[in-house]
């Protein structure tokens, strides 16, 4: 089965003294620090940032737990902002959001599925204020802007989680100008996460390679189970902790061009080849820096459910991101969250993964077309 989910790497036993050499052509300049998690570094850049309990932190409303809980965890408040119909800000609208909530000490911004947005302007009003801003990378390691700097280059903080691109067991970066190491000890619960989570990417593993329909929806339900296990220890802990040496090796024997290539070339073969009257590209354009996560599409016409129903009988796996990405107020009247909400209802995440060869890919786009 073809899906967008990461598979465990199967790396040899790791080297004594892992570097991050070949990731760090690919990260903005600035000081590197190392967490088991994208969670535990988004609170410690908070706790770094020493703003005080009720100080609000804005954040787009389509957004990870991940992201609301450490802010909640440190006493924060998360205030959201809307965002357009492609998940992108509204640059005139978060500034004016921004003039109105004097109490806020920290932006964060997503590059939703790693589609760079372009946060100059906001960077000069958040400076100016005296706000940091968090580029939440999460979706977008090795993105690049227009203008070949890497993604994460505008912002005070940028965020980057590896699991996401590498199906490593644990893993986030931060890359800020404020030198310092990272964490180095790790907690029990970290250790258990990780573990199960490796579980989770073999079983992963075992599901790309598997073609019988009954082991298929054996392996995915086994597959969701063990992230279930994974996440009810990751979403509970957010003190900084090192990652595993596991993942460090990963980082180190990774080809990063050779990654960028084979994710580059499925989405250059999907924009040219998709002519699904079903889906609609949430990016209509491809972009040479664009190192996507998995390609965002909205389901038109038919619906979600029975799309991703054949596609699945054709052994594509159609998934989107709602559980705990939710969090428009219930309630919340006329366009409010209007957008966000519209891509929550409709939205599928097409793969694009660098383990998709290209015979495999014409039939991702093959299965869609026919749809
Ligand atoms: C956009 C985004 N940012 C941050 C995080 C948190 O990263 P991690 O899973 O490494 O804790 C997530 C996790 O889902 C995410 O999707």
């Amino acid at each position: 089965m073809i899906t967008c989910f990461r598979e465990w790497p199967m790396k040899g036993a790791p080297r004594r003294a892992p570097s991050t050499a070949p990731l760090a052509d690919h990260l903005p300049t600035g000081a590197l620090r190392w967490y088991s998690s994208g969670r535990a570094a988004l609170y410690d850049a908070l706790t770094r940032l020493g703003a005080p309990k009720g100080a609000e932190v804005m954040m787009p409303a389509y957004i990870a737990a991940g992201v609301i809980d450490p802010v909640r965890a440190l006493g924060l408040t998360p205030c959201f902002y809307q965002t357009r119909n492609d998940l992108l800000f509204d640059g005139p609208a978060l500034a004016e959001a921004l003039g109105k909530h004097p109490a806020v000490r920290a932006v964060i911004v997503l590059h939703p599925m790693g589609r760079a947005q372009d946060i100059a302007a906001l960077a000069g009003d958040c400076r100016r204020k005296g706000v940091l801003l968090v580029e939440d990378c999460a979706q977008g390691l090795f993105g690049r802007l227009d203008d070949g700097r890497p993604l994460g280059s505008q912002g005070d903080v940028a965020l980057f989680s590896l699991p996401k691109f590498l199906g490593t067991a644990d893993g986030a970066l931060t890359v800020s100008s404020q030198a310092g190491p990272g964490p180095s000890g790790r907690s029990r619960s970290v250790r258990a996460a990780g573990a199960w989570h490796k579980a989770h990417l073999l079983a992963n593993r075992c599901l790309h390679a598997a073609v019988r329909p009954a082991l298929e929806s054996l392996l995915l339900s086994l597959s969701g189970a063990l992230h279930e296990r994974y996440y009810a220890l990751a979403g509970a802990d957010f003190r900084p902790s090192a990652p595993a040496r596991s993942t460090l090796a990963a980082a180190e024997d990774l080809d990063p061009a050779d990654f960028i290539r084979r994710r580059r070339r499925n989405v250059e073969r999907l924009y040219a080849g998709l002519r699904s009257k079903h889906l609609s590209l949430v990016y209509p354009d491809d972009r040479p820096g664009w190192v996507p996560m998995a390609v965002p599409a909205r389901v038109a016409g038919a619906e979600r459910v029975e799309v991703v129903r054949r596609a699945r009988v054709a052994g594509l796996l159609l998934a989107s991101l709602t559980q705990r990405w939710d969090q428009t107020p219930a309630g919340a009247e006329g366009d409010v969250f209007a957008a966000e909400r519209d891509y929550i209802a409709r939205h599928v995440l097409i793969p694009i993964n660098e383990h998709i060869d290209d015979e495999s890919m014409d039939r991702v786009v093959r299965v869609l077309n026919e749809l």
